[in-house]
């Protein structure tokens, strides 16, 4: 079996970090969102990936190399636009040939085991009526934001539909699928939506219109798309939850760090509190400061007489004399700083699609 991640499109809903770095590449407890999916395959077994790539195609690739990091062997394939994500299957055509297959979105994380789905997927292709396809759901609270599936009294999937305003059901398609060679026939059959994408939902509707048997599990676990702020930090804190407290950084004696607390080698914690589950990045200092819960703090950072609680704060940046700073996400080589002469003032540059909440 091979694996196809997207890593293309173009993630305007979490402008302007976006503008500047490819959205599967936001850290999440200090690892790239990218990191889980490609590391999910190599668990499962799957060590042949395509990665889907379009205008952040450089720092996608210089990110993840030949693969051999994550012991896996990465072709890149190029997407010119963003055409849908059966236009994604459309080009890997020959990167994929004749193999199973599994697609990954490259923004979604998801707790569950992919070694399970994927061998339930083997199994049942060795039964009477092998699937063409298996789908993964998940109930959700706002189906109009993703693909639906309706099922019949029996379970099977009879109909797929994207981001309906009228949703028939409240499960979603997570973004894992497995397919068989026919999907190929499917995405070259199928026609724009009309917001001019080739859906992969429209692909899988066309199997089951073909009489193709589409197989489904329900997600039991956590799935977080993480195209957005909100759920972005859900993610941060969902992933913290499973850290292990590990201190290869030096801590002075004024400072407490309670609980899952991660200082990675390089990074100086003096005269701070910190209370887990958070994570240090390398070579950053945090000085005079607390860092409260869910927070990640990303490498060569500064944050000096401060306190920031639940937020990423990205690689090379500085908060200074902040006196909080929650549910925040500061991108990389950032500064956040107040004026020692006039703080109560706000000295701003503000980026085009910001929001910035001042009380
Ligand atoms: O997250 C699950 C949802 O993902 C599903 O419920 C929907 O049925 C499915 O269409 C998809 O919806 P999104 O609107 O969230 O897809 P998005 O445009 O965010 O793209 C998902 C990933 O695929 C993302 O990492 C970018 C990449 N991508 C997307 C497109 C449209 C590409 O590489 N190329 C593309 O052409």
């Amino acid at each position: 079996m091979k694996a196809l991640i997207l890593a293309g499109g173009a993630g305007t809903r979490l402008r302007p970090i976006t503008h500047t770095r490819a959205k599967q590449l936001v850290p999440v407890a200090n690892k790239p969102i990218l990191f889980y999916g490609i590391e999910a395959m190599v668990e499962a077994g799957i060590t042949e990936i395509g990665v889907i790539v379009g205008d952040t195609r450089d720092e996608v690739m210089g990110a993840l190399g030949d693969g051999s990091a994550f012991g896996a062997a990465i072709t890149y394939i190029p997407q010119d636009e963003p055409l849908g994500l059966a236009h994604c299957v459309l080009i890997a055509h020959d990167f994929l040939g004749d193999h199973e297959f599994v697609m990954y979105l490259g923004d979604n994380l998801l707790e569950q085991d992919l070694g399970a789905f994927v061998s339930a997927f083997a199994t049942a292709r060795s039964g009477a009526a092998p699937p063409a396809a298996q789908i993964l759901l998940k109930q959700v609270p706002d189906p109009h934001r993703f693909g639906i599936a309706t099922l019949d009294a029996e379970g099977h999937v009879v109909e797929l539909v994207e981001k309906p305003d009228d949703p028939p059901s409240d499960l979603a398609l997570v973004g894992v699928y497995l397919f068989d060679p026919t999907i190929h026939e499917a995405v070259a059959a199928i026609e724009p939506s009309a917001r001019g994408e080739l859906e992969i939902t429209d692909a899988i509707q066309w199997l089951i219109d073909a009489g193709r048997r589409v197989r489904c599990e329900l997600l039991t676990g956590w799935w977080i798309d993480t195209g957005k702020l909100t759920p972005l930090l859900e993610a941060n804190r969902l992933l913290l939850e499973k850290l292990e407290r590990r201190i290869d950084g030096t801590v002075d004696g004024a400072s407490v760090l309670d609980g899952r607390v991660v200082v990675a080698e390089g990074a100086e914690v003096i005269n701070s509190t910190i209370r887990g589950p958070v994570a240090i990045g390398a070579g950053t200092r945090v000085v005079d400061s607390f860092i409260g819960p869910f927070s990640a703090i990303g490498n060569r950072c500064e944050v000096v007489n401060s306190e920031i609680e639940h937020s990423v704060v990205m690689d090379d940046s500085k908060v200074i004399d902040i006196p909080r700073l929650e549910d925040s996400l500061i991108g990389s080589d950032a500064v956040v700083a107040r004026s020692k002469l006039r703080p109560r003032a706000l000295r701003l540059m503000v980026g085009d699609h910001c929001q910035i909440d001042v009380e």
